[in-house]
This record gives structure tokens, sequence and C-alpha cells, in this order.
């Protein structure tokens, strides 16, 4: 399966796929194939490049609406036939229309134990939260945000006197496994996202 890689900064997790799926001997489904980056010179689009990977930037304020934006997305990932999108990081809130013509076949990660701690800022709320848990979710993407049938969940310890940073930092290396497994399992079709929105496993 083609994979497109949706990214907006540092891209750690877009690397971890690239790492997984360029492994010696294994025996991925999953090639990723392009990396679309809505920001300029971020890191992501560096380590792409590094790893022999085509790069697009579609910059979000060159488009007058969300919808046209999401449309040159749409048609970028249609040349290159990508069949499954993966969002890495990625801070724009797709339209209804986009995330429909991807349904089942796009997946994001989310730094929280979903459905708790949904958001831009789910390590804050986790801190102020007071919970000991925290984690990452990688799901297929539903229109509501952050919501979606689950695929993986990783959980991490939170300690007191945990920052932001040192939160995301330990949450991080999970998501650097959960996203990889996630995307074999749909890669390989032992997830299939059925039309009740929830999924049926093939393990
Ligand atoms: C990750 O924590 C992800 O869960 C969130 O944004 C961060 C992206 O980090 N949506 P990176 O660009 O992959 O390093």
């Amino acid at each position: 399966k083609l994979v497109g890689v949706l990214i907006s900064g540092s891209g750690t997790n877009l690397q971890a796929l690239i790492d997984y799926t360029k492994q010696e001997n294994n025996n991925s489904s999953a090639e990723i194939a392009l990396v679309i980056s809505n920001k300029p010179g971020v890191l992501g689009l560096e380590r792409a490049e590094k790893a022999g990977i085509p790069t697009k930037v579609i910059n979000h304020k060159s488009f007058k609406s969300r919808e046209e934006f999401d449309e040159a997305v749409h048609q970028c990932l249609i040349e290159a036939h990508i069949d499954l999108v993966c969002l890495a990081g990625f801070m724009r809130i797709l339209t209804g229309g986009f995330v429909k013509k991807w349904n089942g076949r796009m997946l994001n990660i989310h730094p929280s134990l979903l459905p708790s701690f949904k958001g831009g800022n789910a390590h804050d709320l986790v801190i102020k939260s007071r919970v000991r848990i925290s984690g990452c979710t990688v799901h297929f993407v539903a229109e509501e945000v952050d919501a979606g049938a689950i695929l993986v969940q990783e959980s991490v310890p939170v300690y007191p006197g945990d920052t932001t940073e040192t939160l995301s930092e330990r949450v991080k290396k999970v998501e650097h496994k959960a996203f990889p497994a996630a995307l074999e399992l749909v890669a390989s079709e032992q997830a299939v996202l059925q039309d009740d929105g929830t999924i049926k496993w093939m393990l």
C-alpha cells in the first residue's frame, strides 16, 4: 500500500514510520511514497528528503478557504496514487468532505489515551487533571476531531513534577512504536473500518 504522510513540524513520528517501512527483512505492507507539509522549512521535510521520499509543501496560507486547501492536498495524494494517509503531527483540521473521501484509509496519532483529553493541548490537560497515566492513541480519522475507531494505544506514567516537555517526550517514545504498528494493521488489512464506524479485526 502506498502511504502519504501529512506533517506540520519536526516529524519524529514520520521518522518512525520511515524507519519501520525501510527496515531490512521486514515484510511491511506499507511504503511511504509522499510527504506533504502545510509549513515550509520544517525538519520533517528534511527527514523525508534524506530518506529519498518525494515531498510537497502545500502552504495553507496560499488558499482562500479550508475547502480549497484540502482539495489541493487531495489532488496531490491522488496524483501520487496514495492508498493510505497518516496524519503525523499535522496541525490543520481537515474538512468533512476530505475526511469522507479518505474514510477508512486515514490514520491520526493523538498524544493522550482517547477518548480522554482531546484537542491541541492534551499534555496540559493531562497534567492539570493530575491523572497518573497518559499515553497515545492511533485511530481512524472520523469527522469529529480526535474521534474515530481506535487501532492502537500505548500508556506511559505521569510523574509529579512533569511538564508539557517531559511528558511529551515520554509519550513520543511510545508514539514511535504505536504508529508503525497501527499502520501495519491497516496496510495488511488486519484491521478494516466498517460502515458502522467500528473496526473488523482479522488477527
Ligand atoms: C505528536 O505528539 C502527535 O501526537 C501530535 O503532534 C506531535 C507530532 O510530533 N499530534 P512529531 O512532529 O511527529 O515529532
